[in-house]
């Protein structure tokens, strides 16, 4: 957390607020014209209770055109309780939107901090500055979803394993290998902390498919898909 100070403002100085205008950087498409009716990934029921905390948490994460999710999160320098406590909202709010990964450009805070949990049964696990140091030459393509991009999935071609350095909230050094869908939502939270989303990873005709998708979801309601989006 470079140069921050107990003011209580420090917090603020990092943070974007949200943008009057949106979608600045969304291409104008032709929606309607391929007879696109249903998405298919659309919310599996939810009971109330976990779809209110879902859309409380959605709300609180940045959505494409705002200036935050194009921007390059500076590394930390503080590994303090304020810094374990943001670690500790961002795991929270990530299980909320059942999303499997979160970046804190995400919440407009320009941190290089990113928490995902793969799998169910894995524990969530928070990166601080990480590095790719290796990425694989094979590649792998999987559909993605993101939480900042609410009923686009994509398919995304990204190295199949790749090895992380990082230190953890504590500031602790970690060393990680993933492969899977581990190596997957590390590469895009990390793409994350540099401004970059998953459109910029497909094609222009997949992208054009994304954003009407994306339209479609926000004017039915289902702002995000369940379990995927990251
Ligand atoms: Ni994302």
């Amino acid at each position: 957390m470079a140069s921050e100070e107990h003011t209580g403002t420090a917090e603020e100085s990092i943070e974007l607020p949200t943008p009057v205008s949106e979608e600045d950087d969304v291409e104008v498409t032709h929606p309607g014209t391929d007879g696109h009716d249903h998405d298919e990934s659309e919310p599996e029921e939810l009971d109330a209770e976990t779809r209110a905390r879902r859309d409380a948490a959605l709300a609180q994460v940045r959505k494409l055109g705002d200036p935050a999710l194009r921007a390059t999160a500076l590394p930390v320098e503080r590994f303090d309780e304020e810094l374990a406590a943001e670690v500790r909202r961002m795991g929270e709010l990530m299980g909320d939107a059942l999303g499997i990964g979160l970046a804190a450009t995400q919440l407009g805070v320009l941190h290089r901090v990113l928490v995902y949990k793969a799998y169910v049964d894995d524990p969530v696990t928070a990166l601080v500055n990480p590095q790719l140091e290796w990425a694989s030459d094979e590649l792998e393509a999987a559909m993605e979803g993101c939480l900042s991009l609410p009923g686009v999935h994509v398919e995304v071609e990204r190295p199949a394993r790749v090895r992380v350095r990082a230190r953890d909230e504590s500031g602790a050094e970690l060393e990680l290998e993933a492969e899977g869908l581990e190596a997957r939502v590390i590469q895009h939270e990390i793409d994350h902390l540099d401004g970059t989303l998953i459109l910029d990873r497909v094609s222009r005709e997949q992208r054009k498919e994304a954003m009407r998708a994306m339209r479609e979801a926000n004017l039915e309601g289902h702002p995000q898909a369940a379990g995927d989006g990251a």
